[in-house]
């Protein structure tokens, strides 16, 4: 498992200052999660708050590592750390049916689907001896029954082209298609057949690599896999700022960007530096790519001059092999590289992208590139903004328009001091909540009160209950989405569902 190779390098760029990562707690669910911080927001921009993001928030300053699911007024819907560390969380279509998809760092990586109900229904994996890495899970459409997914393995290189060791290590990069249904491999390709040691602008000095199995050369670091209506694949290297589109006989077309371009006029307007999430846009003429602007900052990675992240949207003319930009999106309100992770989205007229391990989160008009949302996951603290404390790798985004969560538990109930605290965890259409209330554990069926749903947690008097409570979930049409189980309000306590 070479992930906590590949990241424990970051925790060198930790915060002096040490700052706390202020994370939310309710009394009705042991959840602990950080809160999404709005600093900016257009009166355009989803005006019915109905956008859901999804999110792995992680990093060192993070209690409970796991995945969620927030709306973008910072409220948080769903928050789930069984599976411990996840990243790249999504929803996708799989055989007409929705799933989260989310890879979690279990022994050698798997990604899980999920239904509406957040249960696990599939896991997928890559055919590899190193296990299925993080970086993609991309279901191929229209068909949506395939999966883009990547991989690594330590294996020996004679590194002795780029000064290092004959019997050196390299970290080899595997994109596999794979069946979901059948977990088969329909398309394996490896860097290390395909890529010279020459391209990387990854440094065997200055990064120590490459002497042992446990500390293997990263030389290309593969991040992203996408694939166009012709059957080529679109594969971004990372550490050698490399777009390759390859052929399904593995043959590489053509190379855009680093120091072997196929294309002219890469010039500082189309350049990107270390980037993310390329993805195929409007009918394969554009590329969108997330430009992380830098790598590491420390030396062991080339420095570039314009130390600036940034979405780009590329025209790329495979006849003419030029490359022009289209559209180019900021970060604001603070404009800063991002050393690495990162990824830019298109979701109607706007752009979403995630900083990776910046924690932000932003949103553009696509058309003037305006922003028109900024939020981070955190407080609004720069000290945490540095040294992996706290990080999403990638951002997307549903609505609750198209996804409907039903979670399979009960809404959770707590008594305290009197007070009634609601939430049901996952549950993305409750628009109010009614307190039952009876004398009898058997008879909770006098309504008390209706109150608006507040947040995750809402708040209800417990004044004008009698022994026992219930309380019910309503969505905005009166209908009844679930109801707790009966709760002892004098000690609160759980009797029965
Ligand atoms: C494939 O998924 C996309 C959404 O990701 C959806 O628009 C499309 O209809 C799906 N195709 C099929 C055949 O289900
Ligand atoms: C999700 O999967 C679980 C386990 O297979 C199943 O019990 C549940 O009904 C499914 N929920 C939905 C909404 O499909
Ligand atoms: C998928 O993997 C998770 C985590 O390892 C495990 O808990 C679950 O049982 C697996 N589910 C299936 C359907 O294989
Ligand atoms: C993928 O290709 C690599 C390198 O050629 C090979 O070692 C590996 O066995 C292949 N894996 C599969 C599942 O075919
Ligand atoms: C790697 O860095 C060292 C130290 O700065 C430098 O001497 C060397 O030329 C660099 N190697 C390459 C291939 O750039
Ligand atoms: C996309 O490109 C294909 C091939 O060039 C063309 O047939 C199709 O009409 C285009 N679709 C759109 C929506 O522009
Ligand atoms: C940019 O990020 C680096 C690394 O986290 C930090 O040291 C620097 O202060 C940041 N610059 C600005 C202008 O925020
Ligand atoms: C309800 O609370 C219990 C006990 O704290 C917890 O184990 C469970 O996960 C919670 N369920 C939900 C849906 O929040
Ligand atoms: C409790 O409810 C009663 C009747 O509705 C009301 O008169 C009383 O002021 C309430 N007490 C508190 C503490 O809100
Ligand atoms: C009421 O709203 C819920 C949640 O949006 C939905 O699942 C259900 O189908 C609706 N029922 C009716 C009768 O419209
Ligand atoms: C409710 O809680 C009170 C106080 O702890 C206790 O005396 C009573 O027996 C409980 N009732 C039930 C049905 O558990």
């Amino acid at each position: 498992m070479l992930w906590g190779l590949i990241f424990a390098s970051y925790a060198q760029f930790s915060s002096a200052l040490g700052q706390t990562l202020l994370e939310t707690t309710f009394h009705s669910s042991p959840i602990i999660v950080p809160p999404l911080t709005v600093l900016e927001r257009s009166p355009l921009y989803d005006p019915e708050n109905t956008n859901l993001f999804l999110i792995c928030p992680s990093g060192s300053a993070v209690t409970r590592p796991g995945a969620a699911i927030y709306k973008s007024n910072g409220e948080l819907v769903w928050a789930d750390a069984r599976f411990g560390e996840c990243d790249d969380l999504n929803l996708q279509t799989y055989d007409g049916r929705q799933y989260l998809t989310m890879w979690i760092n279990s022994e050698d990586g798997v990604v899980l689907m999920m239904n509406s109900s957040y249960e696990v229904v599939m896991n997928v994996s890559a055919v590899n001896q190193g296990g299925t890495d993080f970086h993609e899970f991309n279901v191929v459409k229209p068909e949506n029954k395939t999966a883009l997914i990547t991989a690594t393995n330590s294996i020996p290189m004679d590194l002795t082209s780029i000064g290092g060791p004959a019997q050196g290590w390299y970290i080899d990069c595997i994109v596999q298609e794979i069946d979901i249904a059948t977990g088969d491999v329909l398309f394996n390709w490896t860097a290390s057949d395909h890529i010279s040691l020459l391209e990387s602008y990854n440094n065997l000095t200055l990064s120590r690599q490459g002497s042992t199995q446990q500390s293997p050369f990263d030389a290309v670091h593969i991040n992203s896999i996408d694939k166009d209506s012709a059957g080529n694949y679109l594969i971004s290297g990372r550490l050698t700022q490399t777009i390759y589109k390859v052929a399904p006989d593995g043959t590489i077309i053509w190379r855009l960007g680093g120091k072997m371009s196929d294309f002219t006029a890469i010039v500082k307007d189309t350049e990107f530096h270390f980037q993310h999430h390329v993805r195929w846009r409007s009918n394969e003429t554009e590329l969108s790519v997330f430009d992380n602007g830098a790598a590491l900052v420390t030396a062991a990675y080339h420095i570039v001059d314009e130390s600036v992240a940034s979405g780009r949207y590329l025209q790329v003319d495979q006849e003419q092999m030029t490359v022009t930009l289209s559209k180019r999106f900021f970060p604001s309100p603070n404009r800063n590289y991002t050393v690495a992770e990162g990824n830019i989205e298109r979701y109607g007229d706007s752009v979403l992208m995630g900083y990776g391990l910046l924690p932000w989160i932003e949103a553009y008009s696509f058309e003037t590139e305006e922003l028109l949302y900024s939020a981070l996951i955190g407080q609004n603290d720069p000290a945490l903004w540095s040294g992996n404390r706290v990080s999403n790798y990638r951002v997307f985004q549903t609505s609750t328009l198209e996804f409907t969560g039903h979670p399979t538990q009960p809404p959770n109930v707590s008594v305290t001091d009197g007070d009634i605290y609601v939430s049901w965890n996952g549950a993305t259409h409750v628009t109010e909540y009614v307190l039952f209330t009876g004398n009898s554990v058997d008879e909770v069926s006098q309504e008390v009160v209706r109150v608006r749903k507040s947040g995750f947690e809402t708040m209800i008097s417990g004044n004008g209950t009698e022994g026992f409570i219930s309380v019910a979930a309503l969505a905005a049409n009166g209908t009844t989405l679930g109801r707790s189980a009966v709760y002892n309000v004098s000690d609160g306590s759980v009797l029965h569902t």
